[in-house]
């Protein structure tokens, strides 16, 4: 049941350190091995992958975008991403080396289910990354990998979501251990690094509170804008597609280097803009070009309400707002930035009288294409 909170959503944002652990369990040995057995695919038939297609719908799709960093980064293969609905009806060129990655918390999503169908049709391998045990998506994949994140109630997708970025990147890096790449140190560093993330959720979470005053503050804002670069960018996305579903506010998300092709007219006196900064570890360059971006629409007159890891001293100037997250790899940071944006955006529906379990219009499964 809800143990003492008002909403299972918020139960369920507590519970996400819990839920990543869960989903490394018995899958990260002690020397790094990993272990993926219910995967069902050789490392025979991993070594011929040429080709990875992730289809997934909302929030599923969001971890889709972030896979695709890291898969691409660590494995070297090909991979794009789409929205379940829209695949299988542009002919997609699919065939016995490319590898479909279906992505679906509840494993009954008709769009990803029909998705799937089609893949397996044109011959490709299908491997499903799902919450619920036996449900339809898995059982008619070739390969699965179980998100262990236990029952999700509230309709808006959190912690799952957290635990789908956990099973891709054991994908990617089980792709990158089983075809050898040259990357082999790295490979092990960032296994490791996976495997304290628990540790980190944790800490984000201690150190959220101060984002409910913020999003009690900006309850009567007509739009909200989210900016991010790199994997920051389907972070924002997600943040954005929080607030449309929970609190009923318009809210868009662009790649921050679009701003100057287009959306920065949009920017006016007291705008909030939410930007999610990339670590500096390994990404100097994309770092800085997002600070100026924050000090561009700030000149212009938004209200900034930055996501930047801590110590990051160069942002504190333009942030009028400053969230701070653990330092953590570039490839892992959704798993942390993302958590001021689900309690903003809870927070924000609760501040407008929002049911944030039930919000209007939406199911947790969307059984219907
Ligand atoms: C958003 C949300 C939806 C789902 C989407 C896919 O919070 O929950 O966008 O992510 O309907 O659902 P699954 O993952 O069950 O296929």
């Amino acid at each position: 049941e809800k143990s003492g909170y008002d909403y299972f959503m918020l139960k369920e944002i507590v519970e996400q350190p819990q839920a990543v652990a869960d989903t490394l369990l018995g899958r990260v040995g002690v020397d790094g091995t990993l272990t993926l057995d219910e995967m069902r695919l050789a490392p025979s038939e991993l070594r011929e992958i040429e080709k990875i297609v992730i289809i997934a719908c909302g929030t599923s799709y969001h971890a889709g975008l972030i896979a695709k960093y890291a898969i691409e980064h660590w494995c070297r293969i090909p991979c794009e991403v789409e929205v379940a609905s829209e695949f299988r009806y542009r002919d997609p060129i699919l065939d016995r080396q490319t590898m479909v990655i279906a992505i679906s918390q509840s494993g009954e999503s008709m769009d990803t289910l029909m998705a799937v169908r089609y893949a397996r049709e044109q011959r490709a391998r299908v491997l499903a990354i799902c919450n619920v045990n036996g449900s339809t998506i898995p059982r008619e994949s070739d390969g699965v990998l179980y998100t262990h994140a236990g029952p999700e109630v509230g309709v808006a997708a959190t912690k799952t979501f957290l635990t789908q970025l956990v099973a891709c990147y054991l994908v990617g890096l089980y792709l990158a251990q089983v075809r050898s790449l040259k990357f082999g140190d790295e490979i092990n560093a960032v296994i490791a690094q996976l495997a304290n993330m628990p540790a980190q959720v944790e800490r984000v979470l201690a150190t959220v509170g101060p984002v409910r005053e913020l999003a009690h503050s900006l309850a009567d804002s007509g739009t909200v804008l989210f900016l991010g670069r790199h994997v920051g960018y389907p972070v924002a996305l997600e943040g954005a597609l929080k607030l449309k579903e929970l609190a009923y506010m318009h809210a868009e998300a662009f790649a921050a280097g679009e701003l100057k092709h287009g959306p920065i007219a949009l920017i006016e006196e007291g705008l909030p803009v939410v930007v999610v900064v990339p670590s500096r570890e390994g990404r100097g360059v994309i770092h800085d070009k997002i600070v100026s971006n924050i000090q561009e629409i700030r000149a212009r007159g938004a209200r900034t309400i930055v996501i930047a890891e801590e110590g990051d001293e160069t942002v504190r100037p333009f942030a009028d707002e400053l969230i701070e997250i653990p330092a953590v790899p570039t490839l892992l940071q959704p798993l942390v930035a993302t958590i001021p944006m689900q309690v903003f955006a809870c927070e924000l529906a609760l501040a407008k009288g929002n049911d944030v379990d039930q919000p209007r219009n939406l199911a947790k499964s969307v059984t219907v294409e």
